[in-house]
Order: structure tokens, then sequence, then C-alpha cells
């Protein structure tokens, strides 16, 4: 299976928003959920132009489950590497999902300047869904 796909847009064009929410739905119909039932997706543009994609792997363990971004920024490390630009998460129905607290945290360490997520609530910027953020620039000296 090809795990890095032909660019949709250039990495300065538009986001095709539709053709991120549909690598998250093709996502999403990998996922191994069976004790929630609730399969995720998530997909996302890289500022290179790449799109990466991962799907929730739960566990026996309960906690020990994997979210859906969690294997999209393995997805990411293995593809190149690189920055994200926009990101969309679905529910087994195609709805938009907002990431977790955690997950938000992951997706902020790969963020692109300017990334963008399709939300609920319309697209927003990183810094709406998680402002104030901890970062790898709170672990530079001096403090
Ligand atoms: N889940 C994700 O994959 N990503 C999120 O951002 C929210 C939650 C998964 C974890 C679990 O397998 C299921 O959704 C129910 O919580």
């Amino acid at each position: 299976m090809d795990h890095n796909p032909v660019p949709a847009v250039p990495a300065t064009g538009t986001v095709d928003w539709e053709a991120l929410k549909a690598a998250a739905v093709a996502a999403m119909k990998n996922a191994y959920a069976p004790y929630s039932r609730f399969p995720v997706g998530a997909a996302a543009l890289t500022a290179d132009g790449r799109i990466v994609s991962g799907c929730n792997v739960e566990n026996a363990s309960y906690g020990l489950t994997l979210c859906a971004e969690c294997a999209l920024v393995g997805n990411l490390q293995m593809t190149g590497g690189g920055l994200l630009r926009a990101f969309y998460c679905v529910d087994a129905g195609g709805n938009i999902l907002m990431p977790c607290g955690r997950c938000r945290q992951l997706l902020y360490e790969f963020r692109d300047p300017g990334m963008e997520l399709m939300t609920t609530h319309g697209i927003k910027t990183m810094d709406q869904v998680l402002p104030d953020a901890f970062g790898p620039q709170h672990l530079e000296e001096p403090r």
C-alpha cells in the first residue's frame, strides 16, 4: 500500500479540504476500535504537499489506546518528516471530530506556521485550538 501518495495540492496552493476529508475517511476504515466502537480517521496536508493519515488503534488494556493522530504523526515521520499545514479528523460517519487534548499537543509539535484545522466551528488555527501551548521553545536555555 502506498503511504506517501502524490500531493493533492502544491504546498503554496489552496488547501483541498475535501481531499483531506476523503483521506481521513479512508484512514478511519482501517481503525481497530473493538472496545469503544468509535472508529476515527485523521489526515493532514504537509508543507511539502503530501497527505499523511492515521486511524485509532485500541488495546485490551484500554489506556494504551493510540488515537488516530498518533498514527498520523508516525506516518509523517515515516514518509519524509516535515510539518503539518492542514488537518482533518472524522468519526465513523465522516463527521468532523475535534482532536483530543493530548492530540492537539502532538499536532502542535509538528505544526507548520499558520497550520489550520477543520473543526466543528469551521477552520481554526493551531493557536486557537491550543492557546498558550507548551512546546519545544520552552525547553530552550535560558529559562
Ligand atoms: N480518538 C482518536 O483517535 N482521536 C481523538 O482525537 C479523539 C479520540 C479515539 C480514541 C478511542 O479509540 C476512541 O476515539 C474513543 O475515545
